[in-house]
């Protein structure tokens, strides 16, 4: 069951619907197998194939009936398939020849559904005919529709939840929503959720690689945080609204990644401050040799489990080192109206001595009006770092108002941040992993 969203206009009955404006052009990669091998494929690919509802993930293969392409998950970014279980892969080539070929699907207003909660925005001209227009809605939509309800006002308490008014139907506001294979559970009265940002989610978990160490400020009830985790990525997820963090680990519990995923109830700077603050027993040494793998790579926080002989890695699994302020390679600031106001947290704030590898990647989200610049985003962002960003990028989300769109902006958090002003204990700076 999803939740969706109306946007009336006063215009609405002329407008014209531009049925492309729903359009989702989804860039996939799928296996060309012998069709006699696809129920075996099925089995051993059980939960990296397409999940979308009413797409089947086997579909023909329009060069050969004797070959058919398996569609697989969004999550599934690289030709090579490093992406999916080594073991089941090898399994399935040594069965038959597989061929992995790029697959193009676009997901058009016809394939789009409603669900259980509809999500008006009633603009005020039409607000006297609030009650016959969702009457009209439930009663030619129920059973599908359970509840209709009208947003109220603009938001703005600190949790971003929109108030809601509820016109017919139960009074009930939880939900489930499905995105890129992960299943969501909220409470759309207590929680923040937005359907459109899905591609937004999944566009930057796909910058992420397995073993990755996340860090989410703002995470919500865990669109980023939980398919991170799904792809392999340790995730210190964290929220201010209590009842985001309950349905955070309620999902986190459901998607079957709580031992990936850990769920802090903090203020996004405190949240930092303690995942960063270096916790060192008197006379432990700050080089961790157990880190150090076979092939004489230090992964600083992952540890690799094998069973059985050597040479012969039957299981890997990433698991948290419990030393977080050794390492993170991303953080995620999903609170566009004030998350740029929260980079100071990031002066000083790395342990250098401590520090392993290269620096995090900072990803903040912003609104930009038109009377604003990117430049002006980068200098305003500089200068609460007190450091230069080398080379910041910008990504588009959406438009959210006809002069205000949201962006991500995108950054390699500079070495001049991490010099802790306090104090004067600088030791030498490594930047290699
Ligand atoms: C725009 S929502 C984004 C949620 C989620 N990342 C997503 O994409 O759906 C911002 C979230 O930040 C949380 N929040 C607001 N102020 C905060 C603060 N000072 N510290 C931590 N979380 C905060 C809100 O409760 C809300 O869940």
């Amino acid at each position: 069951m999803v939740a969706f969203r109306l946007v009336l206009h006063k215009n609405h009955v002329s407008a014209m619907l531009d049925e492309s404006k729903f359009d989702v052009h989804l860039k996939l990669w799928a296996l060309r197998i012998p069709r006699e091998f696809c129920k075996v494929a099925t089995k051993l690919l059980n939960g990296h194939m397409l999940d979308r509802p009413r797409i089947k993930p086997i579909t023909e293969d329009p060069t050969s009936e004797k070959t058919r392409y398996v569609i697989l998950s969004e999550r599934v970014q690289n030709p090579d398939l490093s992406d999916l279980p080594t073991q089941n892969l090898d399994e399935l080539k040594k069965l038959c020849k597989i061929e992995t070929v790029p697959y193009s699907l676009t997901l058009g207003y016809s394939y789009w559904g409603a669900g259980h909660i509809a999500h008006l925005n009633i603009p005020d001209e039409l607000l006297p005919y609030k009650d016959i227009i969702a009457k009209v809605i439930y009663d030619k939509n129920h059973p599908r529709i359970q509840t209709v309800v009208n947003k109220v006002g603009s938001i703005t308490n600190e949790f971003r939840v929109p108030k809601f008014e509820i016109l017919a139907g139960k009074t009930e506001m939880t939900t489930e929503v499905k995105q890129y294979g992960a299943t969501f559970k909220l409470d759309y009265g207590l929680v923040y959720w937005n359907s459109r940002l899905e591609h937004e989610h999944i566009r930057l978990v796909n910058k992420f690689q397995k073993g990755d160490i996340i860090c989410d400020m703002f995470a919500g009830i865990g669109p980023f945080a939980i398919p991170s985790a799904q792809k392999g990525c340790l995730v210190y997820a964290n929220d201010l609204n209590p009842d985001s963090v309950r349905f955070l680990k309620v999902n986190a519990d459901y998607n079957k990644v709580n031992n990936s995923l850990r769920a802090y109830n903090l203020d996004a700077r405190v949240f930092m401050s303690k995942l960063m603050e270096v916790k060192v027993a008197v006379g432990e040494s700050t080089n961790d040799d157990s880190c150090v793998e076979e092939n004489g790579s230090c992964e600083a926080h992952v540890a690799v489990k094998a069973k059985g002989s050597k040479n012969k890695r039957i299981k890997t699994s990433v698991t948290f080192n419990e030393k977080s302020w050794e390492h993170i390679d991303h953080v995620v600031m999903n609170l566009p109206a004030s998350a740029l106001q929260f980079l100071d947290v990031f002066r000083g704030l790395i342990q250098m001595k401590y520090w392993k590898g290269s620096l995090p990647w900072i990803h903040c989200y912003c609104f930009i009006r038109s009377n604003e610049t990117q430049e002006s985003v980068v200098s305003e962002a500089e200068s609460l770092l007190n450091a230069k960003i080398h080379e910041p990028i910008f990504h588009r989300v959406r438009d959210v108002a006809p002069n205000k769109a949201m962006y991500c902006l995108s950054f390699q958090l500079p070495k001049e941040a991490c010099i802790n002003e306090e104090t004067t204990d600088s030791a030498p700076v490594s930047l290699d992993r």
